[in-house]
Order: C-alpha cells, then structure tokens, then sequence
C-alpha cells in the first residue's frame, strides 16, 4: 500500500514543475545580516517539538505557546502509523508522552507504527506533561500543517526514523503540497526538511530539489562537501562543535550554491546559546525559545 502511496507521490512531487530556488531560512526580521561578522550575529530561535519545556511536545498546545511567546520558527517530528496517517510524535513508541500503556495495557511495546490513527487519535498527549493539558491530541501532519499555517508560524520538520516507514518522504511531501507548503513563498521563505538519515535527506533533495534540507549529524570535516551536495544545512547537538566546526561548514556551499548553514540543538540555557552564539550558528534549536533569545539578545539581526 505504501509503495503505492509513494509511487503516486513521487510522480506528482516530480511533475511539480516551478522549482524555485529558497533564499534564506528566515523571514527578513529573524536573518542574520551578511554583513555581521559571525561573533556578533544573531542565531534564528527554533521551539523544539514547540515551546516543549512548557507544554507537551509536538502538540497544538506546544507550538501555539511558541506563537504566543513570538516564536515564528518551530520543529517537529513526523513518524506513519499502522493505517499508514503521518502524525506528530518524537519516539517510535506512544508510551513516553501519552496514556497508551493505560489505555491499551496488552499491546507493549506501544509502537506508533502498531496502532491505527483512530486509536492514537482518542489518546491523552497532555497530561503526562500536565493536568492542565489533559485532552491534548497528537496531531496527524495535516492537521498539524494546518496549525502552523494558522499561527503564522514556519517549520524545521523532520522525517524521524525514515527506515522505518518506506516511502515516507514521498508521502510527507504530499501532505505538505496539499496544505499549501510547497508554493514558491513556504518553500522559499519558511520551510526546512531535515533527518538524522542521509538517505532520507537525498530522498526529500531529489523529490524537490527546491526544498531546503538539513542533515542531523556531525560528519567529519572532510565528509562534509559529500553532504553539500543534497543538504542546505548540517545541523549538530551543540556539545559536538566548536568554532572550527561552524567555519569548516560554513566554508562550503550547499546544493543551491549558499553557503551551508548549521541549526544546533538542543541548547537550553544561556550560557550553552552564548557559546554556539560565538561560532556564529545560524540557528539554535531549544525546548526554551525565551531563554536562548534573551542570551543572544545584544546580537545583531538583519
Ligand atoms: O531538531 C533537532 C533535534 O530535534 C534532533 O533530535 O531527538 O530531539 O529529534 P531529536
Ligand atoms: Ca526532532
């Protein structure tokens, strides 16, 4: 079924026609100058799975804090479930962040890929995280994409554990053209795909070449022009860098011929948004947008 999925897809991803090359990452408010010299730059603030350190990851409640806090900038996770329905969950198991061990005590381990979307529909996302947020749902990707596009908001998404899902990319990028985030404006201006799997990576790169994508990693120095050719962006846990790190990518150009870009993650506190700050990041990933943003407030922005 999902070969299926995937191979119609794939054919009308490809017949998309208008490729357009994106610009920059950022709306104007949130990019760097080019001018700034990378110690004084300002990084873009991403909320991780949402504003996560104060409301349930990847849920309306998570990414709506986000907006109201003025994050325009958010990530997420997207895994398939049994019936094949893209939805917004980090772990490969419902266990950790919703009441499926209650709810369905005989079916341990709890994979999202055992479960169909009408049951992972009925469960509790929130109160694990809070009785305030009990009733919290995880969302499937289209309502989701239509949330974000409510609130204005723009998108760092991830294919999460693509190897387990075959054919997801095809099938994530449907999704995204039918809600409308694959004209030229979300493409160019608010939209980035990225995954700890290279494969998945130049998957989602020859699918839409147009798409800014961002490998999860920290490859070698010297592997990193193998990773330009599909990947916009090289985007490393923040205890793996170093200024060295930041310059060797950023030395480089991505497949559309910018200068290759690193968001690290998971930085949530102010010393730690300093240090990345310092290299010259060009973004930080963090479950505490308001901390991150305060610590680099004193930089420039373009
Ligand atoms: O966006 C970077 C980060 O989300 C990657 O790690 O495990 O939180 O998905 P993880
Ligand atoms: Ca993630």
């Amino acid at each position: 079924m999902y070969a299926r999925v995937a191979a119609a897809t794939t054919a009308a991803l490809l017949g998309a026609g208008a490729l357009t090359l994106p610009s920059a990452t950022a709306h104007a408010a949130d990019r760097p100058s080019a001018q700034t010299s990378a110690s004084h730059k300002r990084p873009l603030v991403v909320a991780h799975r949402g504003a996560s350190a104060y409301a349930p990851e990847n849920t309306f409640a998570a990414i709506d804090k986000a907006a109201d806090m003025g994050f325009r900038w958010v990530e997420n996770d997207v895994q398939r479930t049994k019936d094949g329905e893209l939805v917004i969950m980090h772990d490969d198991t419902l266990k950790r962040t919703t009441d499926v061990e209650e709810r369905y005590p005989d079916r341990a381990p709890w994979k999202v890929a055992d479960f169909t979307a009408k049951e992972i529909a009925t469960l509790d996302a929130g109160s694990w995280f809070g009785p305030e947020y009990a009733g919290q749902r995880v969302p499937t990707l289209k309502q989701y994409m239509n949330r974000v596009s409510r609130n204005h908001q723009s998108l760092v998404f991830e294919f999460k554990k693509p190897e387990l899902y075959p054919g997801i990319e095809a099938q994530g990028l449907a999704v995204l053209r039918k809600t409308g985030w694959l004209d030229r404006h979300h493409v160019k201006n608010k939209l980035v795909i990225q995954s700890f799997s290279a494969d998945s990576v130049k998957t989602v790169h020859k699918l839409r070449p147009d798409i800014k994508t961002g490998f999860l990693g920290t490859p070698a120095v010297a592997d990193l022009p193998e990773y330009a050719k599909f990947s916009d962006q090289i985007n490393s846990t923040h205890t793996s860098i170093s200024g060295e790190y930041v310059a060797a990518i950023h030395a480089l150009k991505g497949p559309h011929r910018k200068r290759l870009e690193i968001f690290t993650w998971t930085v949530n506190n102010a010393t730690a948004a300093q240090r990345v700050a310092g290299f010259g990041v060009d973004g930080i990933i963090t479950n505490t947008p308001d901390v991150v943003r305060k610590a680099v407030s004193g930089r420039v922005s373009g």
